[in-house]
């Protein structure tokens, strides 16, 4: 029998992260791996989940069965940090979910549940949307994200959601583009909600980097303008970047709605199609960030470590930026864009130089890590840039 199955492609940033360990170069630079580094080259976890962890453990008195919806103190207490202050709590509802990818799987499968049948999204993107959309049977159907000046295509945008309405899913980042780092200005968000809602279109907002962008409000800007202007919504949100919780896998999926009973049924398709793919989500992460959440001090402590995440990754991109233009890449361009990646134009051949011959180890898309850059390395990495690219 299962000498049937297809071969499945290996997953490449896997195998990149197979060739820079066996890489015996000390200088070499992993730009390849989605997550945040500090200055000296650690993913470390936030002292602010340190100590919730701490007490965790403490207090915690047992570890029975929550229900698939998992951790309901931890899905509420986000929602002023996603939703805003004083956002109307009878429109929203939510469950934990196993990071953001089991966040986003919920929404698509709530999505498809509710009868939409095409997913519109921006190209290029995080590869596994496309891959969850393809798992839910749903057509994709996708536009230009990027200009070929290096801004957010609001005209494609626009023209996708013109051939788009009801039944049509639109699928965006809400801060932090990835792969390429480029988002939607406020005006943009501006233009594109009002568009959403003319069109009849159902909002689902991927929110997986907030606080690593212009800062925790100013990155919710995209979602709130949207949902101020739809009826309804589904968000999918992730803590794995922000509370640096990545293998504990930490997200939460969001229905917004003004039908008290659509929010019910909502969150009842959520929880059933939880219970059959992973029954309950792992707990131990989101019941840290419940502490953290609960607790003024250990907010406080982790804003403070959220802002040094993203006062490193500024200082880099402008050092980036400050280069200007290196051989054929315009470098000006990473300063406005935010988050952890950019993507370079760089050609698979290029990309292979700079790993082969200068041990600078990036996707094949030309997507970097900005956080893999550091002041120790940023002129190697330049200097390699302009070696390949002239
Ligand atoms: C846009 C986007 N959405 C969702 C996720 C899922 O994050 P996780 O499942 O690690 O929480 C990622 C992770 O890379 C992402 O880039």
């Amino acid at each position: 029998m299962l000498e049937a199955l297809a071969p499945q492609p290996a997953d490449a940033l896997l195998g990149l992260i197979k060739l820079y360990n066996a890489d015996p170069r000390p200088e070499k630079i992993d730009l390849g791996v989605g997550v945040y580094r500090t200055a000296t080259g650690a993913t470390p976890v936030f002292k602010a989940i340190k100590a919730a962890e701490a007490r965790l453990i403490a207090t915690q008195d047992s570890k029975s069965y929550l229900g698939p919806e998992g951790d309901m103190g931890f899905v509420r207490a986000l929602i002023p940090y996603v939703f805003g202050a004083g956002f109307d709590l009878s429109r929203v509802d939510g469950m934990q979910a196993p990071g953001g990818t089991g966040a986003v799987r919920l929404a698509i499968e709530v999505a498809r549940r509710a009868g939409v049948r095409r997913i519109v999204m921006g190209t290029p993107s995080w590869p596994n949307h496309a891959q969850i959309v393809a798992a839910s049977g749903m057509e994709l159907v996708t536009f230009r994200h990027v200009t070929a000046e290096g801004t957010a295509d609001l005209d494609a945008l626009s023209a996708a959601l013109a051939e788009a309405g009801p039944g049509d899913a639109v699928l965006l980042h809400g801060c932090c583009h990835n792969p390429s780092g480029v988002d939607y200005t406020c005006a943009q968000w501006d233009a594109i909600a009002p568009m959403i809602a003319t069109r009849g279109v159902l909002p689902l907002l991927d929110l997986a980097y907030q606080g690593l962008g212009a800062g925790m409000e100013a990155d919710a800007y995209g979602l709130r303008t949207v949902l101020a202007a739809v009826p309804e919504a589904l968000v999918a949100y992730s803590c794995d970047k922000n509370f640096g919780l990545y293998r504990d896998r930490v997200g939460a999926f969001y229905a917004v709605t003004g039908d008290a009973d659509a929010l019910t049924r909502a969150m009842a398709n959520g929880a059933s199609i939880a219970r059959a793919s992973w029954s309950m989500p792992p707990d131990h992460g989101a019941a840290a960030v419940r502490l953290v959440l609960d607790d003024a001090d250990m907010t406080q402590m982790w804003l403070a470590e959220l802002d040094d995440m993203r006062n490193r990754m500024r200082e880099v991109r402008d050092r980036l930026a400050a280069a200007q233009q290196v051989g054929t890449i315009p470098m000006a361009p990473l300063g406005i864009q935010n988050g952890l990646f950019s993507m370079l134009p760089l050609s698979s051949e290029q990309i292979l130089a700079l790993r082969t011959d200068h041990g600078i180890y990036m996707a094949g898309s030309g997507r970097i890590n900005i956080a893999g850059l550091t002041s120790g390395n940023i002129d190697t990495f330049i200097d390699a840039l302009r070696a390949v690219t002239v």
